[in-house]
């Protein structure tokens, strides 16, 4: 039985093949890390939510008629004869999370982020998996467009840090559930003269979520719908003034953008500003990263009235396009400082070592011997593949004089130096 990883899933590896440096989990770390400090640079706190929910939370804020919820849930029913659902996207767990420890209460602005998995079953390709990884915020308690503005900017602001320049800001409203009845009437009397012309998947949408006809790859699609009606000329007056307002901001900040007028996003829960931040290094899977606000899910799952604005961004997706841009990222120094070669009698060397070691690693160095080898030669071939600076080799009379010989590998220069004082001489090199 030989097994594998699920299909679309893939191994984060700290030894990550050539032409997927994108897998190391070295740049997974530095990139959740400058997310971490973005989210503290605006004063979001992070939150952590189970990795399954209850099937329900998902079916009634994403909405029934949606890809999520109508093909792609991992739902399973769990040995109490509950359904669960591994879960999809961050929102709704957040959500339940606030409403479930009375966060809105006692915060009237709540200001929240997160970095989780989700899954959803998806037909996999270059930035598609069915587990992928979203940097996502959450923010509740305000309307002001001056706040979508600063969640828009937090995730500019993000890709800024990481050096990431070739992506596009696209915007666009989608108004209230009752602007959006009346919008979806006049896009299905604009399309319903060529329905038959209109792909299988559009004409699908046609029946089951309308605004979904916009959001296509599909060529003759697009041409079909080119001159269909606009969200924005369907929106209620404070939604309008909403949208011009964020717009006003967004210039004031210095952020480019673009109306985009098909932008509709995958769910049901979300009112007046829609977002995505399109990378053009991507292919076809090209959304960095999407949100938007959401002022009736709160109140939809039972929380009362609560406006709420967020995005989720793709971990994957922003670590393939380092790659594509060839950004190299500054991680770490995964290697150790110094490495422990024994010879000569074990009884006598091998618990020096071992001794030495664990006070080298009190210290904060980071070190390393063999397990595996006695030989010096291999010992010495271990300490160059994992790149140590320094060896330090204990043979029996060193043990004996209680002293050791330090050896830096590059310049070969080697001295002999006091076992007790080994601490001391390394860490003067341990964060340099
Ligand atoms: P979403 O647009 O479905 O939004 O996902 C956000 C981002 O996650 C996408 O733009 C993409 O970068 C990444 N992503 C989504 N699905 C996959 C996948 N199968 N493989 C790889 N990457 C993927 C949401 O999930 C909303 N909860 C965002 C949000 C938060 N809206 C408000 N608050």
């Amino acid at each position: 039985m030989k097994y594998t990883a699920p299909p679309y899933t893939y191994d984060v590896l700290p030894f990550p093949p050539v032409k997927e440096a994108w897998l190391h989990t070295a740049r997974w770390r530095y990139v959740e890390n400058v997310f971490r400090e973005v989210c503290r640079k605006y004063g979001y706190r992070e939150i952590r939510t189970p990795i399954l929910e209850q099937t329900e939370l998902f079916t009634r804020s994403i909405g029934e008629a949606t890809d999520i919820v109508s093909k792609e849930m991992f739902t399973f029913t769990d040995r109490g004869d509950r359904s669960l659902t591994l879960k999809p996207e961050g929102t709704a767990p957040v959500v339940r999370a606030c409403i479930e420890r009375k966060l809105f209460a006692e915060h009237p602005l709540l200001k929240l982020y997160y970095i989780g998995q989700n899954f959803r079953y998806e037909r996999g390709q270059r930035g598609r998996y069915r587990q992928h990884q979203q940097l996502g915020v959450e923010v509740f308690g305000a309307v002001d467009p001056a706040l979508d503005a600063e969640v828009i900017l937090l995730a500019m602001d993000f890709y800024r840090e990481l050096g990431v320049i070739d992506q596009e800001l696209h915007i666009n409203s989608v108004g209230t559930p009752e602007s959006r009845v009346t919008f979806k009437q006049a896009l299905k009397d604009y399309a319903r003269p060529f329905l038959a012309e209109l792909s299988g998947e559009g004409q699908g949408r046609f029946e089951m979520n309308p605004l979904r006809m916009l959001d296509t790859k599909n060529e003759n699609d697009l041409r079909l719908l080119a001159d269909a009606p606009r969200l924005v000329d369907f929106l209620d007056p404070e939604s309008a003034e909403h949208f011009e307002k964020l717009q006003s901001y967004l210039t004031s900040a210095g952020v480019p953008y673009v109306v985009d007028h098909r932008l509709v996003r995958g769910f049901d829960y979300y009112t007046k500003t829609a977002f995505e931040i399109v990378g053009n290094s991507l292919g076809s899977q090209n959304a960095l990263g999407g949100g938007g606000r959401y002022d009736g899910l709160v109140d939809e799952c039972g929380g009362g009235h609560v406006p709420g604005i967020g995005f989720g961004l793709g971990m994957e997706r922003c670590l393939i396009t380092l790659d594509a841009l060839g950004i190299d990222l500054p991680t770490a120094d995964e290697r150790p400082l110094a490495f422990i070669i024994t010879l000569g009698d074990e009884n006598l060397v091998r618990p020096i070592a071992v001794k030495l070691l664990t006070k080298l690693r009190a210290a904060g160095i980071s070190c390393d011997m063999d397990y595996k080898s006695r030989k010096f030669g291999h010992q010495a071939k271990r300490a160059d593949d994992l790149g140590a600076r320094f060896t330090l080799i204990l043979g029996d009379e060193e043990a004996q004089r209680g002293v050791i010989q330090l050896r830096d590998q590059s310049s070969k220069e080697q001295r002999e130096i006091a076992i007790d004082l080994a601490a001391a001489e390394l860490v003067l090199f341990s964060h340099g």
